[in-house]
């Protein structure tokens, strides 16, 4: 029989571990209550579903599209494909920014395809689109949230989060920490020399979240072109038996045909993927945080994020930025969720 006073013991143990998770906003059973804001997107199609097939860990509230890879309307219809795809339809789809907050629009159809995803058939899904724009909703989701709860995934050009930043300064209050997939240092750019393109697409966007001071995690191309897919991986995820596997053994088997041919590459990089696997199981990558700062000036290092990763500067770190991962744990993980699909 337990003692008395080790049962107190006990309570008080549980009383202070439940008061320190609620202080740092960690919800119980390590649940992330998440914000998805995206552009699908071959790549971000497969970290859609990555991350709706997990939902005893992320807790989805909305996907919220921007334009970038393609036109605002066809992202939109390919973030509500992949719920569809994904069995979520509870999920809202948001609408938000047609295009970037100063500079000219651009696309990536050259790699994405003209409908954003290629290697499937698209179609219109059933379940609508949500009422309301993205950056409306963002702003009432973050101002109404507990203080520092809410994680978002940006998975695109950061135009929704910066423009419900510029209107409502006061949502920072709301959020607990932004993982961005974007920018490059070691491995330079794939847009330009210097510049990834979810920062070229909108830097001055980028710009206005890094200087809101919220918690910043970037997974750039230093890391994304290190975790790759290969045929044994790709055939591992194609022969799920499942419609998921099928998909995303697809669309990633035509994706990922540009980027090896390009760079070299033995493998393909699955970007937007590694923030939904980074959130799922931050154990497979490592970083260090750095001071970063982003070149939107007019000339040829437009867009180019500017790691002092060895820290000459002695300026304030404003950024983890990831620069390892485990590919094989990634691939073991994103296999895994997708066979939970039908
Ligand atoms: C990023 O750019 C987009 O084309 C991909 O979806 C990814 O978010 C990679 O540079
Ligand atoms: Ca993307």
């Amino acid at each position: 029989m337990v003692g008395y006073a080790q049962g107190f013991k006990r309570w008080l143990r549980s009383l202070l571990l439940l008061s320190l998770l609620t202080a740092t906003g960690t919800q119980a059973g390590g649940e992330v209550d998440l914000i998805i804001d995206t552009d699908p997107g071959a790549d971000d199609v497969v970290a859609l579903l990555f991350a709706l097939a997990s939902a005893e860990q992320l807790h989805v509230r909305a996907l919220t599209t921007v334009a970038g890879n393609v036109r605002l309307d066809k992202t939109t219809r390919n973030a509500r494909l992949a719920r569809e795809w994904a069995g979520r339809d509870e999920v809202p789809v948001y609408a938000g920014a047609p295009g970037p907050l100063l500079r000219t629009p651009i696309y990536a159809e050259n790699i994405h395809g003209k409908e954003g995803i290629s290697g499937v058939t698209v179609h219109e899904p059933e379940a609508p689109l949500a009422q309301g724009s993205a950056i409306n909703y963002l702003i009432d989701t973050l101002r109404a949230a507990k203080p520092h709860s809410i994680t978002l995934a940006l998975l695109g050009p950061q135009t929704n989060l910066a423009l419900a930043l510029i209107q409502a300064p006061d949502i920072t209050q709301g959020i607990k920490e932004v993982v961005v997939m974007g920018g490059a240092h070691f491995n330079g750019g794939n847009i330009t020399p210097v510049a990834e393109f979810n920062l070229f697409a909108d830097p001055q966007a980028a710009e206005v979240v890094l200087g809101s001071g919220v918690k910043l995690t970037y997974l750039p191309l230093d890391v994304t072109h290190k975790v790759l897919t290969s045929d044994a991986r790709l055939e591992k995820i194609a022969s799920l038996g499942n419609n998921a596997g099928k998909v995303v053994g697809d669309i990633l088997n035509d994706y990922v045909k540009a980027d090896m041919e390009h760079y070299g590459l033995p493998g393909g990089p699955v970007h937007d993927a590694t923030v939904i696997a980074y959130l799922l199981k931050p154990e497979l990558f490592s970083g260090r945080k750095v001071n970063m700062l982003i070149d939107s000036r007019e000339g040829p290092t437009f867009g180019q994020t500017i790691v002092d990763w060895h820290d000459g500067l002695k300026r304030e770190k404003n950024v983890f930025w990831v620069e390892n991962g485990d590919a094989q744990g990634f691939f073991d993980l994103l296999t895994e969720r997708l066979a939970r699909l039908k």
